[in-house]
């Protein structure tokens, strides 16, 4: 599990004027791919209040956005006001420090935590167009605080409570969509009992021939769920959906949610998830950050028993650990490391 080392985008953008773009970051499969036109359609939107006072209604329209789309946005979630903005403007900061500070909590041999990129496998793979800081946040005795910065001085303060706060929806969704599903709460809780959360901090440059680049190749999140938070107003993510990328319009506040592939593992293809991917833009910077959440690394990655009692299953049985190598032993190519989890149907 490590990614071969790679110059900071952002580094080489600002020494170099941002007009030339190396051939390792020139993507011309990109462009080639249809994009939806921005109409009126929206991701599906899932109001988090709603769901907790439910008797049925919106946890309906959760299941079924599930099935159909892998996305949705969610309103009125419970994390508090400040320490959204605290994230925000802590991210803000941190990628604006001189290369030397953030060189600090450079990714080390081995190990995916830090600075850097992640899924950088070969010395002559094309690479994204963005710079990232990942960090392990739960379950807390798996923090690395030597990869937290230490400025803005609350960085890790805030960290940790958002980390709380959004594992806390991420549980209660599940919860939810268990019971849906026709499970018992617990078949799936009980596995996110000391479950893994990491939190990626995108930062993607601005390119003089954005469409000629990529920030974050085609892919689908290998967890259970993800919440994406828009740290700046910028646009960029898009999700395969009926063969075209659809952009995503983020709304201000709002989670942008997505079904990872052990949820879809989980439920046998009840849920999918999606094949997503970010754009750049010509003139401004975007930033991001996606909390992820797991099992804890003891759980067996695999239709759970419950959904298949009826069933063939679809996909295989992998412990935890040995998921999680795989996952990040491979450059990301849209959902190509699940059909490798996907079972031949015979
Ligand atoms: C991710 C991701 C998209 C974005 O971090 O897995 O898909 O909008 N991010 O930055
Ligand atoms: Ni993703």
């Amino acid at each position: 599990m490590e990614s071969l080392p790679v110059p900071s985008v952002q580094a080489m953008v600002a020494a170099t004027g941002g007009a030339d773009v190396p051939s390792r970051y020139l993507r011309p499969e990109a462009a080639a791919d249809a994009v939806a036109v921005a109409g009126e359609d929206q991701i599906p939107i899932i109001d988090y209040q709603r769901l907790l006072l439910d008797h049925g209604e919106e946890s309906a329209r959760l299941h079924r956005v599930c099935q159909d789309w892998g996305f949705f946005q969610l309103i009125n979630h419970s994390v508090p006001d400040d320490v959204v903005e605290g994230m925000k403007a802590n991210i803000q900061q941190f990628f604006q420090f001189p290369a030397e500070v953030k060189k600090q909590f450079t990714q080390e041999r081995g190990q995916l935590e830090g600075y850097g990129q992640l899924f950088v496998v070969s010395e002559d793979q094309k690479l994204d167009w963005a710079d990232m800081l990942y960090l392990y946040t739960q379950p807390p005795e798996d923090r690395n605080l030597r990869f937290w910065p230490d400025q803005p001085a609350n960085f890790k303060s805030t960290l940790d409570k958002y980390s709380a706060a959004v594992k806390d929806i991420a549980d209660t969704l599940l919860a939810t969509m268990a019971q849906s599903l026709g499970l018992e709460p617990k078949v799936i809780s009980d596995t996110c009992v000391g479950g893994i959360q990491s939190v990626r901090m995108n930062y993607y440059p601005p390119c003089a021939q954005a469409n000629k680049v990529v920030g974050f190749s085609p892919h689908s999140d290998s967890d259970l769920l993800t919440l994406v938070l828009q740290v700046n107003h910028v646009q960029g993510l898009q999700i395969k959906r009926n063969g075209s990328w659809f952009p995503v319009k983020p709304l201000e506040g709002a989670f942008v949610v997505n079904v990872g592939d052990i949820l879809e593992i989980f439920t046998n293809g009840r849920y999918r998830s999606i094949e997503h991917r970010a754009v750049i833009n010509p003139n401004e910077e975007r930033l991001s950050v996606a909390a992820f959440h797991s099992p804890h690394i003891h759980a067996m990655i695999g239709p759970l028993k419950e959904i298949v009692v009826h069933e063939d299953e679809a996909y295989k049985r992998v412990d935890h650990e040995d998921f999680m190598k795989l996952f990040f032993s491979a450059k990301l190519e849209g959902k190509s490391f699940l059909d490798r989890m996907k079972l031949k149907s015979s």
